[in-house]
């Protein structure tokens, strides 16, 4: 069974995975680098990182992974839409490697990237967006890839097998905050949680099998 899984969604202690306003010198707004910089400190993002709880889930994100959905936002800064020359800020060799679709309202012919990332472009619902996905990822799982709002809309509609969370202890006050709306979304899964020695919280969320 192919499943959809979050990893590395690194969110502040009032639940924002992103700061304001995003733009192309700030994708990340207001909270700059301070979301992901327990995992800049990890090997997996580097050689001489460090090799401890941090890594041991942050390198998770790379495996059995046949396919990847990410929102408009995640993409590209405010207004990619507008220029038909932008390929994501990953270069020509993104990360990907493997079937990556963008969910956007403004959709454009597939661009194929070095290394086996193909950009797909997608307006879809949730549901579809995965359903389609799911038969490029052929038999393996599908990464719902952020931002907060489509990670959102997924775990709304019912669509995450497996979700992994960094809790970062700083408060942004400010952005895209992921649980609007998601009261009592706790009761689907089992909840786990581990604290690193880097000051973040590890949690999982592992939906329950349905009963009966
Ligand atoms: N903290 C983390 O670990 C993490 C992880 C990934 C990304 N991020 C960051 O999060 C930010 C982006 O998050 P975000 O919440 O602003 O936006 P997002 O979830 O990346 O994208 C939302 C946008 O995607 C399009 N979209 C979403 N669902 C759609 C659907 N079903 N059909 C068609 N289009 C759809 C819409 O854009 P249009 O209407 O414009 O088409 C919507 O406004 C970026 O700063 C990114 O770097 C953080």
């Amino acid at each position: 069974m192919s499943l959809a899984r979050i990893h590395n969604l690194s969110i502040s202690l009032d639940g924002f995975a992103t700061g304001e306003p995003q733009s192309a010198e700030a994708p990340f707004g207001h909270a700059g680098e301070r979301l992901h910089e327990w995992m800049f400190a990890t090997r997996y993002w580097g050689a001489g990182g460090s090799e401890g709880v941090d890594n041991a889930f942050a390198e998770r994100h790379g495996h059995g992974f046949g396919a990847e959905i990410m929102g408009a936002n995640k993409f590209g800064p405010p207004g990619w839409q507008d220029d038909p020359d932008w390929r994501g800020w990953w270069g020509p060799n993104p990360p990907f490697h493997t079937p990556t679709f963008v969910l956007t309202h403004r959709p454009r012919p597939p661009m194929e990237m070095e290394g086996g990332t193909t950009f797909h472009f997608l307006d879809a619902t949730p549901a579809d967006a995965l359903e389609t996905a799911r038969e490029a990822a052929g038999g393996q799982d599908v990464r719902i890839g952020g931002g907060a709002t489509m990670v959102r809309d997924f775990l709304a509609a019912g669509l995450v097998d497996h979700m992994h969370l960094v809790q970062v202890p700083i408060v942004l006050g400010r952005g895209v905050r992921v649980w609007d709306g998601l009261e009592g979304l706790e009761d689907g899964y089992d909840v786990e949680a581990v604290s690193a020695p880097s000051g973040v919280t590890h949690l999982t969320f592992t939906r329950r099998p349905a009963a009966g």
